[in-house]
């Protein structure tokens, strides 16, 4: 009856309680103003009559009582029982992990991927949203779910759904919470994909690197793989090489052989960090094999060459 989706469980059976809050109440509307109206009209004022002395009618006393009472807590229990499901997450979710700041989203996957404004997730499957804020109140708000939660600085909060079948597509989110200026822009855009689809997405972490040059594509990896924490771009020296002005030069290492610095000892050196190990550096260096995707490796790689 509501031209809306119902894109969870959730939406069927909040749209239910609403609707059926609605006609309650247009139902008692209705009773009371026409019995208003008509009493008005049926006992008013004509010389001569007078009215009898009423004190109590004790059996529709009783009726006005129990019944509304009745009514409201069943209306309480069946709002509580809806809002408890809603509350508590089933154990078997997935986390993803939603950040609010002004005025975007950011959503991390269980493998580390990220997106902006961007939240994929698979069709039929618990997803479980832990929400948090970089600086003020926001609210995380699914319409087509019929989830929405406020996101508090200094906290976490979650909400949760499963996205049925006919909610494959795109849905928009919303902030549902007066954040500042940008509070109306602060939209992400919501996809159910199917199985297949979602692992399609998941294999390529996103289509965040689209937006980027691979040089700075892979800036941002050397950021947020932790690279940055034993290989500067400035050409100091810290527990690993530098990467300023290598590419291309034939490095030595530690057996005394020389290696020239291209794409396939690049690639090797994240994947099989201990096969060559440059002289004078320990071979501390983990292993970044299944931690980086083609498109992190391109970007690292472009970010490299460019770091003349
Ligand atoms: Cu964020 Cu309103």
């Amino acid at each position: 009856m509501l031209p809306v989706n119902q894109g969870s469980d959730f939406a069927r059976e909040s749209d239910f309680i609403y609707m059926s809050l609605f006609w309650l109440s247009v139902f008692f509307f209705v009773g009371i103003t026409f019995a208003t109206v008509y009493f008005s009209w049926r006992y008013r004022y004509k010389a001569g009559r007078v009215t009898p002395h009423q004190t109590h009618n004790t059996a529709l006393e009783v009726i006005w009582t129990v019944i509304p009472t009745i009514i409201v807590v069943g209306i309480f229990f069946w709002g509580v029982n809806g809002y408890m499901k809603f509350a508590v997450a089933p154990g078997e979710a997935m986390e993803i992990q939603v950040v609010g700041k002004q005025w975007l989203w950011t959503f991390e996957f269980p493998d580390g991927t990220r997106s902006v404004n961007e939240l994929h997730v698979p069709v039929n499957k618990n997803i479980r949203l832990v929400m948090s804020s970089e600086d003020v109140l926001h609210d995380f708000y699914i319409p087509d779910m019929r989830i929405k939660r406020d996101i508090v600085p200094g906290r976490y909060t979650q909400e949760w759904f499963r996205a049925n079948d006919q909610a494959i597509g795109e849905h928009v989110s919303t902030c549902a919470e007066y954040c500042g200026k940008g509070h109306s822009d602060m939209h992400a855009k919501v996809f159910v994909d199917t199985a297949a689809d979602f692992d399609k997405w998941m294999a390529t972490g996103g289509t965040e690197y689209l937006d980027y040059a691979p040089e700075a594509w892979g800036k941002i990896q050397w950021d947020r793989k932790g690279c940055s924490t034993c290989h500067s771009t400035d050409g100091s020296q810290n527990k690993g090489p530098t990467w300023k002005g290598i590419w291309g030069t034939m490095v030595k290492l530690n057996n005394g052989q020389s290696v020239l610095v291209d794409e396939a000892y690049v690639r090797e050196s994240m994947m099989q960090p201990q096969a060559k190990i440059v002289a004078g550096f320990d071979p501390i260096m983990p292993t970044f094999q299944g931690l980086l995707r083609e498109n992190e490796i391109r970007g690292l790689i472009a970010y490299i060459k460019s770091l003349k």
